[in-house]
């Protein structure tokens, strides 16, 4: 029951994590194409005890694919997903390109698996980092008490911006520390040993699309456009791991004590919540190459009658991007039986 895969930005950040887990997890891949642009193909990259040669997607044939994995971009997305899916392939995109298509499943694979399978155009979209981890720990506490509204404060780190904001990062970091200038590029301002309330770009309602993808995203994923989503994108100086301060209303009451004991068997979850120094979790301790949506410091709202806050952290390359990815390609693979 093998299955020829693809992965669509190979040598990008996320690319690279697509093909670390489908490894991890002993996906039953028959053949692996590593499609990247033209500038990368020619390249080679390893796969277990292999080295396979990086594909020009331009030049690339998708009727040898039954899978593919996309994570290059959403106008690589939007111009190459459907000629994938009419060659026969399903189509997994991480890119926002497709996902606010009423016709396009937007899949958690611990929240709505079940939606996987109502894909008319052949293509399965992946949620934004930020949603994703927030709904892995909330959506057990919708089920049980009706989330009303979720108020939310991101902390993203600089890897969901791709290769080249990890480089930002890290450059900046060395110049000042030798006292030379940080001359942004990648992001508008300083991104080292500072904070940017701007991710993706501004609509016309003053939110960012970044902000706007959690209240879109959350609404779709959980089946109920009357939830209202409150957020705010920070950019932060850290590498790996989004974290996330979240306020979230119900319409029944629910308890800290009732939401951590949930969340202690909730699938994806690992509660690490002890009120003593390193009883949280965080980005560098918990989350960086590792699996599960985090959550920590859950409390009771002493400011309203029906809501408790939570802190989340999860790795945005992985459960946020390309571990989710892969879950969902297992589901498609399950279909076959
Ligand atoms: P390449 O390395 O050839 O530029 P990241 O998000 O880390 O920046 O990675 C983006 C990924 O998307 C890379 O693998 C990159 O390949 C790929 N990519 C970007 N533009 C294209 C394109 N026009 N065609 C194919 N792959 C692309």
């Amino acid at each position: 029951n093998s299955c020829n895969v693809a992965i669509v930005g190979a040598t990008g950040a996320v690319g690279e994590a697509m093909l670390r887990i489908l490894v991890e997890r002993k996906f039953p891949i028959g053949n692996l194409h590593l499609l990247a642009s033209a500038r990368s193909a020619g390249e080679k990259i390893e796969f277990g005890a292999k080295k396979i040669v990086v594909e020009d997607l331009a030049t690339f044939d998708p009727s040898k694919v039954d899978i593919a994995l996309f994570s290059a971009g959403g106008s690589v997305s939007k111009e190459y997903a459907p000629k994938f899916a009419a060659a026969g392939a399903v189509v997994i995109d991480n890119s926002s390109a497709f996902r606010y298509d009423d016709d396009v499943p937007l899949v958690v694979s611990e929240v709505n698996p079940e939606q996987v399978k109502n894909r008319p155009r052949g293509i399965i979209a992946n949620p934004n980092c930020s949603t994703m981890q927030m709904l892995v720990a909330l959506a057990p506490i919708h089920r049980k008490a009706g989330i009303e509204r979720i108020n939310v404060a991101t902390y993203q780190s600089v890897s969901g911006g791709g290769r080249s904001a990890l480089e930002e990062l890290g450059r900046q970091t060395a110049a000042l520390m030798n006292f030379q200038d940080a001359d942004p590029q990648r992001f508008p301002v300083q991104i080292a040993f500072n904070l940017i309330p701007h991710i993706d770009d501004f609509q016309d309602n003053g939110y960012t699309k970044e902000e706007m993808k959690l209240v879109w995203e959350t609404r779709k994923i959980l089946g109920d456009d009357s939830i209202q989503v409150n957020p705010t994108a920070v950019r932060v100086p850290v590498f790996y791991g989004h974290s996330e301060a979240v306020n979230v209303e119900t319409r029944e009451k629910i308890s800290a004590a009732q939401v951590r004991e949930m969340l202690l068997s909730a699938p994806g979850v690992e509660v690490v919540d002890e009120p003593k120094a390193g009883g949280y979790p965080t980005p560098v301790t918990h989350a960086s190459g590792n699996d599960p949506v985090y959550v920590g410091r859950i409390r009771d709202d002493y400011s309203h009658p029906r809501a408790v806050n939570l802190w989340i952290v999860s790795d945005n390359i992985r459960k946020g991007a390309a571990l989710n990815a892969v879950q969902v390609a297992e589901l498609v693979l399950a279909e076959r039986g």
